[in-house]
């Protein structure tokens, strides 16, 4: 990486955001193959890159689709939880009025009433249709190893979700995929010691879809970091 180069790496991490409205145009398998390539290059510690990956499309990801809405329709939602929490189980602050002001400002854009308990799940079913997009990935890494594992994942997923922008592609990360870990592991050649970290969705944004309207706030610099001399 040369010096020249980096004002387009700042564009590209800073161009990114979560997309939930994809056109249906094909993904091109080469601009995948790079992507998921320059993923592959993330640090781990010990380089002991954990990463798993799955990419679906067409008949497989509508099986996922399927399985999972019907799980939703016909099962107890108890029966489906996620393998780790990535969410506390009680909000705190700052941290709840960030997460509420998320949702609210998607759910106003789409027109949905705080009471609309029925169009909120809809949207949330959403999630399961990869947002329209035509590709879905879900990343995975063998349960026996720790907790820092979900640090080289995470940098995997980053350079994903970036990776997708030099491509003119966008992505919308999807944890909640991993409530219906069950359902997807009876689709996806998934061994039993994988462990699902992540879904996503990959494609190109809908202009016109008032979801991707959503420009999130982000702190500024002063709020999250401390400079000492
Ligand atoms: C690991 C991860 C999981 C996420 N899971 C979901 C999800 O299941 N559904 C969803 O709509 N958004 C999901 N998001 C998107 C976040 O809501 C989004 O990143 C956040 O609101 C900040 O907005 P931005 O991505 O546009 O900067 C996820 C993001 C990450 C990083």
């Amino acid at each position: 990486m040369t010096v020249e180069n980096m004002p387009s790496v700042h564009a590209a991490i800073t161009s990114r955001r979560s997309i939930r409205r994809f056109l249906p145009t094909e993904v091109p398998q080469d601009a995948l193959v790079r992507i998921l390539t320059g993923a592959g290059y993330a640090p781990s510690g010990h380089n002991i890159q954990p990463w798993k990956v799955y990419v679906v499309r067409d008949a497989t990801k509508q099986r996922i689709t399927d399985g999972i809405l019907k799980a939703i329709a016909t099962e107890p939602e108890e029966a489906h939880q996620p393998e780790y929490d990535y969410y506390p189980t009680e909000w705190f602050e700052p941290y709840l009025e960030r997460r509420r002001r998320v949702g609210h400002t998607l759910y106003s854009l789409l027109g949905i009433e705080r009471s609309d308990k029925a169009g909120r799940d809809r949207q949330m079913e959403e999630n399961f249709r990869f947002f329209g997009a035509p590709v879905g990935i879900f990343v995975s890494f063998d349960r026996r190893l720790a907790t820092g594992t979900f640090m080289d994942i995470g940098m995997f997923l980053q350079n994903i979700f970036v990776g997708a922008r030099g491509e003119g592609l966008d992505t919308c990360g999807q944890a909640i995929f991993t409530w219906y870990h069950k359902v997807i592991r009876e689709i996806l050649p998934m061994g039993e010691e994988e462990l699902l970290v992540c879904g996503l969705s990959i494609g190109y944004a809908d202009p016109s879809a008032p979801e991707n309207r959503l420009f999130t706030e982000k702190l500024a610099l002063s709020d999250y970091c401390t400079f000492l001399d």
